[in-house]
């Protein structure tokens, strides 16, 4: 899978969302996730994201690691819905973020 990390937080630029075939890029409150099983690995999202906040698994920065569990975490309850645009915008999101001062200021 593909994973979002720190830089999207409080930037949600969203150009991602418009190259992922599967749609598997969904909104929470401060940043986007991707679904790891939902995610097909095509890579497209990684390199139209304007601040880099995208990277294959393998290659997330490590201090960026807990973001590999985050982009998991955010799914626990919402769990495997097949398509980010019916679902819409969800408005919570999971730690990192939820203690990450507001970003970009
Ligand atoms: Fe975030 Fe970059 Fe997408 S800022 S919303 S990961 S284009
Ligand atoms: Fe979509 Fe990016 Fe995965 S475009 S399929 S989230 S690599």
């Amino acid at each position: 899978t593909y994973v979002i990390a720190e830089p999207c937080v409080d930037v949600l630029d969203k150009a991602c969302i418009e190259e992922c075939p599967v749609d598997c890029i969904y909104e929470g409150g401060r940043m986007l996730y991707i679904h790891p099983d939902e995610c097909v690995d095509c890579g497209a999202c990684e390199p139209v994201c304007p601040v880099e906040a995208i990277y294959y698994e393998d290659d997330v920065p490590e201090e960026w690691a807990a973001y590999t569990k985050a982009n998991a975490d955010f799914f626990d309850e919402l769990g495997s819905p097949g398509g980010a645009a019916k679902v819409g915008k969800v408005n919570k999101d999971v730690e990192p973020v939820t203690s990450l001062p507001p970003q970009g200021e």
